[in-house]
């Protein structure tokens, strides 16, 4: 891999086996980004202790960091060493091996990223709406970072699991199809029909079941033919789910979402094993009655008085609940899928729910050192007033309003610039579609997905500043650069040489593109790959306005430039590619 750090931690290793000998040959260099260099080494201040043990004399990381350095072999990696400070180590970096490793980039497969050695099995569990119910923006976030990692594990090499964990099972479901079997199901086929109002067909169906009685009997008699299989039961539970799932559809192909259906595994593919995992819990002691129902207390959990906390695992009137079925799964994953590493991608509210479920599961074995089991907490989305997102009626913001808002005003945005006059109705509206997803995905994506932000429209869709349509800007402006000049970027591999600071910092930056695609795989943090594609898109447009590519002076410099621009766009494609952003082909 093309990247500097890498490189330089195993040079200044070498020299820390030549100055200290072969015990120091794994110590970390610690290099880090430096504010005088490129990078700067940060070991000699904790050599101080080894070495002072070591020497029987008090040493000093100056006096340690020029021994590190009269043994560090700059071949043709570093140009200018420096001590700094009380002893760091300043590294720049030679501009033709920059110029190199950036050729790689633009050349090699896949970007010069390696694929991981150490493939793992993980299973991404993302979106999880609810049946007969509208998505809301928490699901629209889960959605979004979601499919954004399991792209990112999936291109290091990773075996991924997509896992759609719908809310398909459950009590509520007895008033949702005799609510259907009310309105006759053929309306359900209907698009138009109420069914497809999800929002009002579920909160009919909560208002007749708490004040009529009769049907709330009913509702109550279907949910335990549901759970005990009826097949009559069944096949009406099976039209509200299609009907949901057709909804779904729809909301993952406009936002470009890899989920299909075959990646849903909801709570009712669980159903059977809940019994079992039951079983096996009480077998093994963790299971115990308490108050007539029965319930883990895994350690480290109390309440305000101090109390243990239970986890319920099956209630006094014999049911199960949310986490016993979320304990099943936990289960399944591992005797079944045999994942290494499970991330659920699910708002911070649920962030107890899953700690004591791990924690049960860890008790029962299923959870290990082999297993790592991952809450990729979703923070909350709030309006422009701060508070949880909410129509004006107080209502829940229906998930495609919320895009055809975005769309309305990128388009609005779109149409102020001058020029864009020349493209024809049908080309502005995929163009504005693609602008406007892309500003709400970036906005997602562009935060760390725990922490709480702001769905601020009119922000996200700027064209200038942090968003996702600044970086499409970026992306098709290079591309209108190859378009003018007549050049397929594809062959525009001629030898990339640094000559202007521009052109050195864009090369620099694109060094690091592997790099963060692992630690955002690797952290579950695709926040970092959004703010790199950023920082690349902020460097490519201080190179534009102070090397002119078309014009260059020279045609090695005009070769250079652009085979330095098709990296750029191969590597803003990639990321941008991996956080799933569309990118329109002009804007
Ligand atoms: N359906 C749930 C909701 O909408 C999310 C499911 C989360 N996943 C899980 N394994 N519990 O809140």
């Amino acid at each position: 891999m093309p990247d500097p750090q890498l490189a330089l931690t195993a040079r200044v290793q070498e020299a820390l086996t030549a100055a200290f000998g072969p015990s120091y040959a794994g110590t970390d260099p610690v290099i880090r980004p430096s504010q005088f260099a490129d990078l700067q080494a940060n070991v000699a201040m904790s050599l101080v202790k080894p070495l002072t043990a070591e020497r029987g004399e008090k040493q000093n990381p100056r006096g340690i960091a020029q021994e590190i350095v009269a043994k560090l072999d700059r071949g043709d990696l570093i140009d200018k060493i420096e001590v700094s400070g009380p002893g760091f180590i300043n590294l720049t970096l030679r501009d033709d091996w920059i110029a190199a490793q950036a050729q790689r980039v633009l050349t090699e497969p896949r970007l010069a990223v390696p694929e991981t050695e150490t493939p793992q099995r993980v299973v991404v569990e993302y979106s999880s709406p609810n049946v007969a119910k509208e998505m809301h923006v928490g699901h629209l976030r889960t959605t979004i970072v979601g499919d954004a990692l399991a792209r990112i594990l999936g291109f290091l090499g990773h075996e991924v699991i997509k896992d759609n964990h719908v809310g398909d099972w459950g009590t509520p479901f007895g008033m949702l199809i005799e609510h259907l079997l009310d309105i006759g199901e053929e309306k359900a086929a209907d698009d138009d029909s109420s069914v497809s109002d999800l929002t009002a067909f579920y909160q009919a169906a909560r208002e007749k079941f708490d004040s009529d009685e009769k049907f709330a009997d009913r509702a109550r008699r279907r949910v335990v033919e549901l759970q005990a299989g009826d097949p009559e039961t069944l096949r009406l539970w099976q039209v509200l789910v299609d009907v949901s799932k057709r909804y779904f559809n729809t909301v993952y192909r406009r936002l470009g979402v890899t989920l299909t259906d075959d990646d849903i595994k909801g709570e009712s593919f669980y159903n059977d094993l809940l019994a079992p995992t039951v079983q096996e819990l009480e077998d093994k002691g963790i299971a115990v009655l308490s108050d007539g129902a029965l319930c883990a207390f895994p350690p480290g959990f109390t309440g305000r008085e101090g109390e243990p906390l239970p986890v319920i695992i099956r209630k006094s009137d014999g049911g199960y609940n949310y986490s016993t079925s979320d304990l099943a799964t936990v289960r399944y994953r591992v005797d079944t899928e045999h994942v290494d590493r499970m991330i659920y991608v699910v708002g911070a509210p649920q962030a107890l729910h899953f700690q004591m479920v791990f924690a049960v599961a860890r008790m029962a074995g299923w959870l290990n050192d082999g297993v790592r089991a991952e809450h990729a907490q979703i923070g909350n989305v709030l309006g422009t007033d701060g508070k949880m997102l909410r129509t004006r009626a107080g209502g829940t913001v229906k998930l495609s309003e919320l895009l055809d808002e975005a769309v309305e005003r990128a388009g609005e945005r779109f149409d102020a610039v001058e020029h864009q006059a020349e493209f024809d109705a049908a080309t502005r509206d995929e163009i504005v579609e693609k602008v406007g997803i892309g500003a709400v995905k970036y906005a997602d994506l562009s935060v760390a997905l725990d922490s709480e932000y702001i769905f601020d429209i009119d922000r996200m869709t700027l064209f200038n500043g942090k968003t996702g349509p600044y970086l499409q800007y970026a992306t098709v402006r290079i591309r209108s650069i190859f378009r003018k000049g007549g050049v397929d970027p594809e062959t525009a591999t001629d030898p990339i040489k640094i000559g202007h600071e521009a052109e050195r910092a864009l090369a620099l930056k694109l060094l690091d593109f592997g790099a963060v695609v692992q630690q955002s795989g690797e952290l579950s943090e695709p926040h970092r790959l959004a703010g790199y594609l950023f920082e690349l898109a902020q460097a490519f447009t201080s190179f534009f306005e102070n090397c002119p590519v078309l014009n260059a002076p020279d045609e090695e410099t005009r070769g250079s430039r652009l085979a330095l621009s098709a990296a750029t766009l191969r590597t803003m494609t990639t990321g941008l590619d991996l956080l799933g952003i569309p990118v329109p082909e002009r804007m």
